[in-house]
Formats: structure tokens, C-alpha cells, sequence
């Protein structure tokens, strides 16, 4: 038996009697916390109705376009305007643009017609936030 184990005997033999039934009630209380806990998990996770009931979800579920609306003022607007319907140099009415997700990303990266390609000058998470806020420029 490891040494650790051989204490805990040890010391648990020492203990006097109302100490003993402290320590087995104390270890009761964490098993039944545990299996408590896990069994509330595995409802939540499988039951979709206790979902929306959980308010911890609303936020995470929310779509935040503070950062899009801040990169599209920094490097859109010149052209689309701050509600995308600006069309200096030509450029295309946002609020009428039908293309999907890839369909956006694709011209943000590689540009179109008069619209210069922003391949490389911003990281992919910035790409992402820029098409969810295109997105919302939409009529
Ligand atoms: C120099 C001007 C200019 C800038 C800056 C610019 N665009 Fe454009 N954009 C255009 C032009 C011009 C078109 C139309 C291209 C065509 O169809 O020939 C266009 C088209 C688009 C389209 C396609 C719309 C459609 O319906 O086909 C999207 C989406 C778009 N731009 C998003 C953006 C975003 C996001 C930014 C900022 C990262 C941006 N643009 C910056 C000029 C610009």
C-alpha cells in the first residue's frame, strides 16, 4: 500500500469516534456532490429544452459585431460607405449583396474589379468578423 494510503488509515484509526463519523459524512457529502454534478451535466447536455432555459447560453449565442463594424470602418467604408450603400469607385450596394459567407470572404481576400484584395493584411479571425457584420449591412 503507497505511503499516502497507509497515513490516511493511520490517522483515521487515531481519530476518536465523533471525528470519525465527521470524516465518513464529509466523504459522503463529496460523492453525492459528485455523481449530483455529473448527473445535472448529462441532463443539460442531452434534454434540449433544459437549454433554453439556461441563461448562461444567451450571451455565448448572441452574435457580436462590435469588431466587424470597427474593421469596416477602418478599411470599408471609403468605398461602401458606413452602411454599405456608398458606391465610390463603383463599388457594390452591400445592402443588396446576396452572396453566402465564402461567397463575401472570397472577395474581401482576393478583391473584384475595382476592390483591392485583402489577402495578408489581416488574420483570418478579423476575415470572419468582417463577413458576419457585411452580413448584417443587408435590407
Ligand atoms: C477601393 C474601394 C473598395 C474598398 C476599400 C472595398 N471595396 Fe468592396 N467592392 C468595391 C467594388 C468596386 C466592388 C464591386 C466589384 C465588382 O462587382 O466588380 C465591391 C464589392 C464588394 C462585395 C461584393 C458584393 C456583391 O454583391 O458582389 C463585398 C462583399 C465587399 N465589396 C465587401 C468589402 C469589404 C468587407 C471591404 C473592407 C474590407 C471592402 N469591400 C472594401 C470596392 C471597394
Amino acid at each position: 500500500m503507497p505511503i499516502k494510503q497507509m497515513l490516511t488509515v493511520v490517522l483515521f484509526l487515531s481519530m476518536s469516534d465523533i471525528m470519525k463519523r465527521i470524516f465518513l459524512i464529509t466523504i459522503l457529502r463529496l460523492v453525492l456532490l459528485l455523481t449530483l454534478g455529473l448527473s445535472n451535466c448529462k441532463s443539460s447536455g442531452t434534454n434540449p429544452s433544459s437549454r433554453q432555459d439556461d441563461t448562461t447560453y444567451a450571451p455565448t449565442a448572441a452574435i457580436n459585431t462590435t469588431r466587424g463594424h470597427e474593421l469596416f470602418q477602418q478599411r470599408c467604408i471609403a468605398c461602401h460607405g458606413l452602411n454599405g450603400k456608398y458606391r465610390n469607385n463603383n463599388a457594390a450596394d452591400l445592402q443588396f449583396n446576396k452572396l453566402d459567407s465564402i461567397g463575401i470572404i472570397n472577395t474581401i481576400v482576393n478583391g473584384k474589379g475595382a476592390m483591392p484584395m485583402f489577402d495578408h493584411v489581416m488574420p483570418d479571425s478579423d476575415l470572419a468578423q468582417l463577413e458576419l457584420y457585411v452580413k448584417t449591412l443587408r435590407r
